[in-house]
């Protein structure tokens, strides 16, 4: 008896130290995973590069496949971002997070891959979505490794270059109860001292859920009750976050991205979702996944993912969207806007004032042309049918990408993607901006509607076409600017 006291200690160090060993093994290996699959990107850039339908002001990875972002946050007068991303194939798979940076929001630089699984451990089938918080200083993401579905941290000493993933994962191994359909994408916020956690959940029989935690110390979790549920089976990515005194929910539901204004009960930490809502209007579009962060100066900021791309010796596919403040309006409803400071990008600009459209032949905008533009247009839509702009334009017209407001079905339309949306009565017209990418198309509507699309023209479509159909319109003004490249250096060199 005596003797079993005092080898206690010795036998808690040895198997301290075991562990410790253990440990720094591991992180040696998820060093040389990291290694491997950076290079495994680099070899494929240039390759990626020479697609004429590869994004240049839209965020990826410098090549092959990415899907959602994660952990946005500003930290230390830097952006960060992370995004879901294959390092060795254009398709869906080995899941890592990969990492770019930025000072300004607009001109962004790749940093080193940040997580990749470990094989033979917690993570092996991916590290999956999440978030990045500061926790006394120290960034701290929290993400979900593969398989099963458990919730994992890894924190950064050196500024966010490089991540350890901590020895205590995975610090919710287990399911808080049975009948849960996926159990993923930890989304974390600070509230009265402590930590709070979503994650992604369903429960059968009731619906999709955001599964509610509590910390003290991002490690030792305390499973709470769903903070809401609802339709669909199974909600991906929950973001949660205080807008203009209330508060919204956002999920992925493997539909389109949906969105709640409620009102959040601080005391019993629950949520009471208004009426759900698309937060990309586009109706089966390319756009999923989304994760936000607040700035510096309070703006909510949110990107999603937008699929596709890439393809036959073309290794890439899919970027995320543009930077997009979300805000509550006065009437109560979601402002959404690109960010103010991608006017950085604008280089040579166009004017055009007061086009008549008459209502059967398009106007042509002449001299005019490029494939990575913004345009901005305000149009008196009149009595006209629709209204609406051709970009990716050959020259004969024909196949052009048409872009329009249809004022019968109150819709509104880019490519093969449409949404409703209808121009209010004391709203100074249509107001569109739309920002063309190579093959990305983002849509933002009077301030409060944004529309994601892909289009795949012809190398050498880069005109554009103003029209009104069934009666003329006016467009006020129109304002195009070719965008430069978002990254700060050459992509193969970093
Ligand atoms: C959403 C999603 C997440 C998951 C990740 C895996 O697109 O399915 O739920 O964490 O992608 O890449």
């Amino acid at each position: 008896m005596r003797k079993a006291a005092w080898l206690l200690p010795i036998l808690l160090c040895v198997t301290g130290l075991a562990a410790h060993a253990g440990h720094d093994a591991f992180l040696a290996e998820h060093a040389a995973q990291l290694e491997k699959a950076n290079a495994s990107v680099a070899a494929a850039i240039e390759q990626a590069q020479a697609d004429p339908h590869y994004p240049v002001y839209h965020l990826r990875p410098a090549a092959y496949w990415n899907n959602d972002p994660n952990g946005p946050i500003y930290f230390d007068g830097r952006y960060h971002m992370f995004f879901q991303h294959n390092p060795y194939g254009e398709q869906w798979g080995n899941m890592s997070w990969a990492h770019v940076v930025s000072e300004d929001l607009v001109h962004w630089e790749h940093w080193p891959i940040a997580l990749t699984p470990n094989p033979d451990s917690y993570d092996k089938g991916g590290i999956f979505s999440g978030c990045c918080v500061i926790d006394g200083g120290v960034p701290t993401i929290l993400y979900t490794g593969v398989s099963p579905e458990v919730q994992c941290l890894a924190t950064s000493t050196d500024g966010m270059r490089t991540w350890t993933k901590h020895p205590a994962n995975p610090v919710i191994p287990e399911r808080p109860r049975d009948g849960l359909e996926g159990f993923r994408d930890p989304f974390v916020w600070k509230e009265d001292g402590g930590w709070y956690m979503l994650i992604g959940s369903g429960i059968q029989g009731v619906g999709g859920a955001a599964l509610l935690y509590r910390s003290r110390d991002l490690i030792a979790w305390e499973y709470l009750h769903p903070l809401c549920t609802g339709f669909a089976t199974n909600w991906e990515c929950p973001l949660f976050f205080p807008l203009g005194g209330r508060h919204v929910l956002v999920v992925s539901p493997h539909d389109d991205v949906r969105y709640a204004i409620g009102n959040y009960d601080r005391a019993a930490h629950t949520f009471a979702p208004g009426a759900w809502q698309r937060l990309d209007i586009a109706e089966g579009g390319p756009f999923y996944a989304p994760n936000s962060m607040f700035a510096p100066d309070g703006r909510l900021l949110l990107w999603g993912w937008v699929r596709g791309g890439g393809g036959e010796g073309h290794p890439w596919n899919g970027c995320l969207t543009l930077p997009r403040v979300l805000e509550l309006r006065g009437d109560g409803t979601l402002g959404i806007e690109p960010a103010a400071e991608l006017a950085a990008l604008r280089g040579r600009h166009w004017r055009f004032e007061d086009v008549e459209l008459d209502g059967r032949r398009p106007f042509v905008l002449e001299g005019v042309e490029g494939s990575a533009l913004e345009i901005a247009v305000n149009i008196d839509i009149g009595n006209a049918e629709r209204v609406g702009l051709e970009v990716r334009r050959p020259a004969g017209g024909k196949d052009a990408v048409d872009i329009a407001y249809d004022n019968k079905a109150l819709r509104l339309h880019a490519g093969g993607h449409a949404g409703a949306f209808q121009v209010l009565p004391g709203e100074d017209g249509l107001q569109l901006r739309v920002f063309l990418d190579q093959s990305v198309v983002e849509v933002y509507a009077n301030g409060r509607a944004a529309l994601t699309t892909r289009v795949y023209p012809d190398e050498n479509a880069l005109g554009i076409a103003l029209y009104s159909k069934g009666r003329p319109a006016r467009a006020r003004t129109v304002d195009v600017w070719a965008m430069g490249s978002i990254w700060n250096t050459r992509e193969n060199e970093q």
